[in-house]
């Protein structure tokens, strides 16, 4: 028999065998990892030894050097069986002691795994740690807006008891518990408002109904719409926007976004000083920016801004003027729905929110 032959004999044989493993493996596929390895190697064997006995059946090995042979191969077998049962043993222990270790919350990563299992821990670290500070921040959002809830509400069930008893009855102060009334009113009603919209955007249910506009035309909407409360804080208010600067819009939802932009640089900037919006193309990027006086934001808050009720300097107690820290976390969500990314610097004599949107 030549060797061509050989080769041709035991390739085939090898073929049929691995075939059958592989059906084996496909059968048992979500089995332990040991039982895969052990298949791995009887295939390896049981490949080595049909190819043996074939060409032995051939009269090629004969007596005495057929038995080496095939003992050889048995051994050879055997060892490669223990070493698969030694291995098994180690990734069956270290998956089992992953899955001890999720069971035991707060999940921390086992250390030492072997690298896919290790990769799994730690992947399963980090969204665990995720998950808990989304959980902490939705525990810590509830709790803030019932207390912004709650405030404003007992003071109005004072006015209105107040009014229902008769105990305020000039005319002076009656008018002005109505006005109050009101305002606390419109105040929450805005508010409950931003908290729909928000659960809306994390929800995903934002739904945009994009269209090509003009960023000029927004932000003279949004400056006709702002100068009113501009006019009454005595805030300086203009826009500087490029002629053509088209994006794929919602214009509803952006204006809202630049709206609450531009709500807050009023709000922060004394009189007399300026607030400026931009409108404008910077590195293949539609761009829009608002500039105010505030003074700057402190360093540390700068990365916090867009979260959800974060207000600044941990002030929890509502004022009259003051937000519920949802404006800057809706436009985030509004331009995130667009593709696009909103940023805040400090610069001069205050700060300049960014939007950048890719250009329609
Ligand atoms: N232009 C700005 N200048 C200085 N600080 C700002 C500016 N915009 C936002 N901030 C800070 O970021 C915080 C969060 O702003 P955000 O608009 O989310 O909430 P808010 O204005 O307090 O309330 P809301 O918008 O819900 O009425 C503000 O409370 C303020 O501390
Ligand atoms: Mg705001």
């Amino acid at each position: 028999m030549s060797l061509g032959m050989i080769v041709v004999v035991t390739a085939g044989l090898g073929l049929l065998v691995a075939a059958a493993g592989l059906a084996v493996m496909w059968w048992l596929r979500t089995r332990s990892i040991g039982v895969m390895m052990a298949i791995v190697v009887v295939v390896a064997v049981a490949a080595t030894l049909a190819g043996v006995v074939a060409i032995t059946m051939r009269m090629i090995i004969e007596g005495p050097a057929r038995d080496v042979v095939l003992s050889v191969i048995a051994v050879g077998g055997l060892v490669g069986l223990g070493v698969a049962f030694v291995v098994a043993r180690r990734v069956v222990a270290e998956s089992r002691r992953l899955v001890a270790a999720v069971g035991e919350p707060p999940f921390t990563a086992p250390r030492g795994l072997p690298a896919e299992l290790q990769a799994i821990a730690d992947a399963l670290q980090e969204a665990y740690a995720r998950e808990r500070a989304l959980e902490g921040a939705r525990r810590e959002l509830v709790a803030w807006v019932s207390h912004d809830l709650r405030t404003p509400l007992a003071g109005m069930r004072a006015m209105a008891e107040a009014l229902e008893d008769g105990v305020v009855a000039d005319p002076e102060t009656v008018g002005r518990y109505h006005r109050q009334i009101k305002l606390e009113v419109e105040r929450l009603s805005a508010m409950v408002d931003d908290l729909f919209e928000l659960s809306r955007i994390h929800a995903g249910a934002l739904r945009l109904s994009r269209a090509r506009i003009g960023l000029a035309d927004l932000v003279a909407d949004t400056l006709a719409g702002a100068e009113p409360l501009a006019r009454a804080k005595g805030v300086v208010l203009t826009a500087e926007a490029a002629a053509s600067v088209p994006v794929e819009a919602d214009a509803g939802a952006l204006g809202r976004a630049l709206r609450n932009l531009v709500v807050n640089a009023v709000k922060h900037t004394p009189s007399d000083l300026p607030v400026v919006m931009r409108a404008g193309v910077e590195s293949g990027m539609a761009c829009l920016s608002v500039s105010d006086c505030c003074g700057g934001i402190p360093e540390e808050e700068l990365s916090r801004v867009f979260e959800v009720a974060f207000r600044g300097e941990a002030a929890r107690t509502p004022t009259a003027d003051g937000g519920a820290g949802l404006g800057l976390a809706i436009a985030r969500g509004i331009v995130e729905a667009h593709d696009g990314v909103i940023g805040v610097v400090n610069e001069g004599p205050g700060c300049r929110f960014e939007i950048r949107l890719p250009l329609g």
